[in-house]
Formats: C-alpha cells, sequence, structure tokens
C-alpha cells in the first residue's frame, strides 16, 4: 500500500487541495476572459525584464500555486521509480508538492527532502502542512532566494530536483545544483516555459548530460521531464 491511497498523508492533502481551491479561486476569476491561466499571467510579469520577482511573489503569500492531484501523484511516482534518498524541491509554496515527494521517502523507508521558497508565511504554512501530515522528519524548508538557500548545505549527490519556482531561474538553479546531480537523477520542471531562460535548451541538449522530453500534463503549462545523463 502507499500512503496516498489512504491513511493520513491522504486526509492531510485531501484537506489542502480543498483550502487551495478556495484560496486561489479569486486569482482564477480575477482574471480577464481569454487570459488563460494564471501561470501565463504570472509568466507575464516573471518574464518581465527586470522583473521585481520578491514583489510579485509576495502579492502571492496568500496563494498556493500548487500542484494538482494528478502532477502530485506523479512526482510520487517519480521519486518511487528512482528510489529517491535526497530531493531538491525550488519553490515549496504550502508544502503540497512537497508531502507528494516526502510520502514517497517515507513510503522506501526514509530519505530527505530540501525545499526553499522566499516568503517566510508560506515556510511557516509549509512547516505546519508536512507535520499534519507526519512528515516533519524528512523536510527541511529553507526560507529565502533559493540561490542563496540551496548554495551549500544539501549534503550528498540529488536523486531528484523538483524546479517550482520563478521560472526565470530554472536554469541558474540547475547549474547550481549540477555538480551534485547523480546521473540518473530526474528534474521535473514545472512551467518550463521556452522562453524562461535557456533552460529548456540547456537540458534539451544531450551535450549538456541530459535527455529531456515535455510532459503531457497540461502541455500549455510547460512541464518538461529530464533525466541526468552525465556529461560527455
Ligand atoms: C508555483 S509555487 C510552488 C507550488 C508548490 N511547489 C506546490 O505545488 O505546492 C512557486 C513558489 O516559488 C516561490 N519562489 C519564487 N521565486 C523564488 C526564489 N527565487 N527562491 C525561492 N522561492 C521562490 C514563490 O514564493 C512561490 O511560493
Amino acid at each position: 500500500m502507499d500512503s496516498l491511497s489512504s491513511g493520513l498523508v491522504a486526509e492531510v492533502l485531501e484537506r489542502l487541495h480543498r483550502e487551495a481551491e478556495a484560496a486561489d479561486a479569486p486569482l482564477t476569476q480575477a482574471l480577464p476572459d481569454g487570459a488563460g491561466d494564471y501561470y501565463e499571467v504570472i509568466g507575464q510579469f516573471i518574464k518581465a525584464e527586470n522583473a521585481d520577482l520578491r514583489g510579485v511573489y509576495s502579492a502571492l503569500a496568500g496563494n498556493f500555486l500548487n500542484v494538482s492531484p494528478q502532477f502530485g501523484r506523479f512526482l510520487y511516482m517519480c521519486a518511487r521509480a528512482c528510489k529517491a534518498r535526497r530531493i531538491v524541491e525550488f519553490g515549496s509554496s504550502m508544502g503540497i508538492s512537497a508531502i507528494y515527494l516526502a510520502a514517497a521517502l517515507r513510503d522506501m523507508g526514509g530519505g530527505q527532502l530540501i525545499g526553499t521558497d522566499l516568503e517566510p508565511g508560506k515556510v511557516e504554512r509549509a512547516r505546519a502542512n508536512v507535520t499534519a501530515a507526519g512528515l516533519a522528519d524528512l523536510v527541511e524548508f529553507r526560507v529565502g532566494d533559493a540561490r542563496e538557500t540551496l548554495k551549500s548545505g544539501i549534503g550528498g549527490d540529488i536523486d531528484m530536483l523538483m524546479l517550482d519556482g520563478a521560472f526565470t531561474l530554472y536554469l541558474p538553479i540547475l547549474q547550481l545544483l549540477e555538480p551534485q546531480l547523480k546521473p540518473g537523477a530526474l528534474i521535473i520542471g514545472e512551467n518550463a516555459f521556452q522562453q524562461a531562460s535557456g533552460y529548456i535548451d540547456h537540458v534539451r541538449d544531450p551535450r549538456n548530460g541530459y535527455l529531456s522530453h515535455p510532459l503531457p500534463f497540461d502541455p500549455s503549462r510547460g512541464n518538461e521531464f529530464t533525466v541526468r545523463t552525465g556529461r560527455s
């Protein structure tokens, strides 16, 4: 049995998805007709030259912006498939994706998830949420800009990397962690739009030591599945 299908983790996730839907509904409803989903709108801000990322995200401090249950299950399955022991997440928000990932670690006997978010209030809620799910011993959340918080103290090789923060930073964050990515490590880029800082070009070029392909979930959201093959 897996801890997504029944028990405490399943109950907490169900509650959090309900809370997230209620909290983020005004954001979706406030969009002008034809604006697409809110990621597209947020994307416009993030892509703007010299974007004030802290300003963009502090305006969204009450929003979950979380993965869907389907995507969360996929994350869990990825972690199980690569037998992850150490996972890093850029952009943890209120901890929903972190719960899927930490649940996989728990079901495989343990491990460590390092998550990070700019917003101190979100990290506080993420900590409370992983505690409610009984997973606190597996998760370390760091507050601040991932370019700083992930610079050191990862503690060893990384089996899986979840990129779900400002997508203009995916390439710099990947390059920061690259020396610690195990051959075979999985990298999931949520909203890894082509325009995002050269990330897609980097991971789709096998000479850089990756094989990469878009995911069929919500294709308009630019979700990218990447495997670290190692530098040739
Ligand atoms: C899409 S949300 C993450 C959702 C989360 N992964 C989930 O599924 O529950 C993106 C998060 O990235 C955070 N973020 C954006 N830029 C960041 C940065 N430079 N460093 C750390 N966190 C950042 C934002 O505060 C926001 O909470």
